[in-house]
């Protein structure tokens, strides 16, 4: 398994030649202005909620590439009506095996309307297990929330990817007390710097997980991490 950050909260995640991409937002991300989208490889996109930092290169990529869309029911309507046809819609709670592996949807703590106003349903993060690789959460943007200790009770979660900016969602220290609640020690932070509410000091942010034992991973954008890295 390897990961590759691609700005924003958008990653890549490569599982034995499966390519899942979470959440793209990169045409309109100066800080991204080095990455090709035309390039990044995708199976299966998924996307937490309508924002636009989430889903602005959605219809490009998943037409391109004909990969599948794993989402709330809502914006899989909303999709439909762009021509994306080849979409898996779930609900929170719920969870379904995919060839890669399991896949549960879970709460956030934040809205989720789409960028032409339409009902974006209610925002979500994922819990994926795959197959042949590590077990992680991705938190979407989302506040700290009591209910992240649900993902504890019934998934081994080896490392998550936290929203760590501050202002439209929790802030790095929130973001340990995250990792406590979902049970690891390993974090990649997203959703930080894109915007100017969001732009953090990254050795404060990191410095607050080492002092509860934990380490935070902030890769370059286009920077790939192989699976030795989150251990
Ligand atoms: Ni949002
Ligand atoms: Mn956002």
């Amino acid at each position: 398994m390897q990961i590759t950050y691609y700005g924003h909260s958008c990653f890549g995640v490569e599982t034995n030649g499966t390519n899942l991409l979470f959440d793209p937002f990169i045409s309109g991300n100066e800080l991204a202005s080095d990455i090709d989208t035309e390039q990044i490889p995708a199976d299966y996109i998924l996307l937490t909620h309508g924002h636009q930092d989430h889903v602005l290169d959605v219809e490009d990529i998943a037409k391109r590439t004909g990969a599948q869309v794993i989402t709330n029911f809502e914006i899989m309507n909303w999709l439909a009506g762009k021509g994306v046809d080849n979409v898996h819609p779930m609900n929170h709670g719920g969870a379904f095996s995919f060839d890669f592996g399991h896949v549960r949807y879970v709460t956030a703590v934040h809205s989720s309307m789409l960028p032409d106003r339409a009902n974006g349903g209610n925002p979500g993060g994922f819990v994926v297990e795959l197959s042949e690789g590590p077990t992680f959460y991705y938190s979407g943007d989302t506040a700290l929330t009591y209910d992240m200790k649900l993902i504890a009770q019934r998934h081994d979660i080896d490392f998550a990817f936290l929203c760590i900016g501050d202002n439209f969602t929790m802030d790095a220290v929130d973001a340990t007390t995250a990792a406590e609640f979902v049970g690891t020690d390993t974090v990649i932070g997203m959703h930080y710097d894109t915007f100017p509410p969001i732009k953090i000091d990254h050795d404060e942010a990191k410095r607050a997980f080492h002092d509860k034992g934990k380490t935070l991973l902030l890769p370059s954008i286009g920077e790939t991490l192989s699976s030795d890295a989150l251990k």
